[in-house]
């Protein structure tokens, strides 16, 4: 990613009024020459948050939160420098600077800014549709069949898209967009899938028309409800995967709930849209619905952010049951801890709440149970529980889940709790959460290495990263050589130049921690493999193989290339254009990616 010029990161200092951002969120009161409110990041009953518009900062007496505007958005919205800066950018209206930015990205870019505006103006168009127009007539009963009043349409900014073809595409084309943009959108689409010459119609007709925001409140998708529970098509219909929008790193409601989460430190998250809204509605907040898909890893990272614990109120059906089992291991591996929240057999949120009301749904809340126990009072069954063989075999399904989870405090006293649980000695029960822990690691930093891009140092390199990284002599005394002058211009070394240009301090935890942020993912898989590894392992001997083979043909292909160049009679022409047939053929042999050894057992 390119970084954000030092120039912009300046103008958009200057152009954000540390006050008026802070006020955006929340209202300050007038304390002399500062500003004054309840500090967000704890609890307290009398204000001690202050902001400071002459020195544009902020600092909070109680505990000690501060800085200027952009650790306030930093720590306020749980986000990194650059995305504080990107947004207050896109707040004060300035074109965001990066460097090397290349001709594509800067269309890109401009595009993406272009579908943010249609679909800010179309979710109005929607809108007002719905609360306006005589077409909408059965829309707005239909909203009254569910209960929702009309500020609850007001504040999630619910629509209708009419039933006609091209309802939409009319206004959208008055109001200045183009066709490619549209149909870029998703919100309109080619008659003929495929043929970008084809004529173009409405995507939704005739449904309920829910915004989709990102977690900064933009809206970049959207997701339509048929009205007539007879309409033979799909009962939602969601926006295709855009530019701006892709369902596994989106979770529906999170711009309206992040605040809350992040005040409980816990996010309840449903199955469907309509569960979020009403659930929210009926002042239970802390709330998100992945839209439409499985909780994905990039879901898991986000909720991290905000809180440390999910409660999980999937359906009660087998369906269900599966997404709720699937979900279990992102949300495990980003360090959240999981309860499980229960419903009545038929039942979801929504309908539960509406008959027997918010109460009724909070108690289930407070009592859902955390994933262990839920677990050991639910699916050991009587037969299993009786049996050492059966207690076992389930200890082992648990040391997976365990394995998973990454705060070895957390892990060790689920290990201890479990043991007591099934009367096992905990030992063992350690040992299996090890060798789980074990595989998994392996097979993930494996895998994220062979899919990704950048490729592992050849071995000789790979080792002298290792000893780098472990040995702080080694390094110490590497750096006070001319290194750079060897690496320079050696292939593959762009590794080995970091960590010897680095600050690193091998064997200081924070040291490392710091120096892993700053390389790209796959670097940082690269060398966690290397570091996991005391030995070196299958995958890393094929690894190894394969780049030591193609270094090698690459080596006697150019040769020949050299040798073809200068030939002066044919016969050795023939020789040379056959040993290269030869190596080109041997080429394609090790860089198809086939041919890699699949995942580790
Ligand atoms: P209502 O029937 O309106 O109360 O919705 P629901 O949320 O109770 O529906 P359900 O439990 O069947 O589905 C849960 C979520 O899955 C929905 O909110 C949608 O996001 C998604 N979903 C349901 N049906 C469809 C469909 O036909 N197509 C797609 N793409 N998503 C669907
Ligand atoms: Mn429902």
């Amino acid at each position: 990613m390119p970084r954000i010029a030092q120039e912009t990161v300046e103008q958009v200092a200057a152009a954000s009024d540390i006050v008026a951002v802070i006020t955006s969120y929340f209202p300050l009161k007038r304390a002399g020459t500062e500003f004054r409110a309840i500090c967000p990041f704890h609890q307290e009953k009398t204000p001690s948050f202050f902001v400071n518009p002459s020195k544009q900062s902020y600092y909070c007496h109680g505990c000690g939160a501060g800085g200027a505007v952009f650790q306030f958005l930093m720590q306020y919205e749980n986000i990194d420098f650059p995305e504080a800066v990107r947004r207050l950018a896109s707040r004060a209206g300035i074109a965001i600077i990066e460097d090397e930015l290349s001709p594509e990205e800067e269309s890109k870019q401009s595009l993406r800014k272009r579908l943010l505006r249609l679909h800010f103006e179309a979710a109005a168009w929607f809108h007002h549709n719905l609360l306006r127009t005589k077409a909408a007539a059965r829309a707005r009963d239909y909203l009254k069949s569910r209960s929702i009043n009309i500020e609850t349409a007001k504040r999630w900014q619910i629509g209708y898209a009419p039933r006609t073809w091209d309802s939409f595409l009319h206004w959208a084309t008055a109001a200045g967009f183009v066709k490619e943009e549209l149909v870029e959108s998703g919100l309109v689409k080619l008659r003929e899938q495929g043929n970008p010459r084809s004529r173009i119609c409405d995507r939704f007709r005739d449904r309920l028309m829910f915004p989709i925001h990102n977690d900064f409140g933009e809206v970049i998708a959207f997701s339509g409800r048929i009205l007539d529970p007879k309409e033979p098509s799909a009962k939602y219909l969601n926006s295709p995967e855009t530019p701006l929008f892709r369902k596994g790193n989106l979770l529906f409601g999170l711009h309206q709930s992040k605040r809350f989460i992040a005040n409980a430190r816990r996010a309840i998250i449903l199955e469907g849209q309509l569960d979020l809204i009403t659930t929210f509605e009926a002042g239970i907040q802390n709330v998100v619905a992945p839209q439409g898909t499985a909780i994905t890893a990039r879901h898991a990272t986000l909720l991290r952010r905000f809180a440390d614990e999910v409660i999980l109120f999937f359906d009660a059906d087998a369906a269900g049951q599966k997404a709720a089992e699937r979900a279990l291991e992102v949300l495990f591996g980003a360090g959240l801890q999981v309860r499980i929240g229960e419903m009545p057999a038929g039942e979801d949120p929504d309908s539960l709440i509406r008959k027997s009301g918010s109460e009724t749904f909070r108690a289930r809340v407070e009592s859902a149970e955390d994933f262990f126990d839920f677990q050991v009072d639910r699916s050991l069954s009587p037969a299993e529980s009786k049996t050492t063989a059966g207690r076992v075999a389930f200890a082992r399904k648990m040391a997976r889940f365990i394995s998973m989870v990454p705060d070895l405090v957390l892990r060790d006293t689920l290990i201890s709790r479990l043991a007591v649980r099934l009367t096992i000695a905990r030992e063992t029960l350690l040992q299996m959460v090890h060798s789980s822990a074990k595989q998994s690691q392996d097979r993930t930093l494996v895998e994220e290495v062979v899919t990704s891009q950048v490729s592992m140092p050849r071995h000789d390199l790979a080792l002298i990263c290792k000893a780098a990284l472990i040995l702080p002599d080694f390094l110490y005394v590497v750096r006070q050589q001319p290194w750079q002058s060897i690496l320079n211009h050696m292939a593959g070394a762009e590794l080995l130049s970091k960590i010897f240009a680095s600050s690193l301090e091998p064997g200081e935890p924070a040291s490392i921690a710091a120096f892993f942020a700053s390389l790209s993912k796959e670097e940082a898989a690269i060398l966690s493999l290397l570091l996991a590894n005391k030995e070196l392992n299958e995958q890393m001997g094929h690894l190894f193989w394969k780049q030591l083979a193609s270094a090698e043909l690459q080596r006697r292909r150019r040769q020949i290339e050299t040798a073809l160049r200068l030939a002066d009679n044919t016969a050795i022409q023939q020789q040379a254009n056959e040993e290269l047939k030869e190596i080109l053929d041997l080429e394609s042999w090790f860089t198809d990616i086939s041919r890699l050894p699949s995942r580790a057992p």
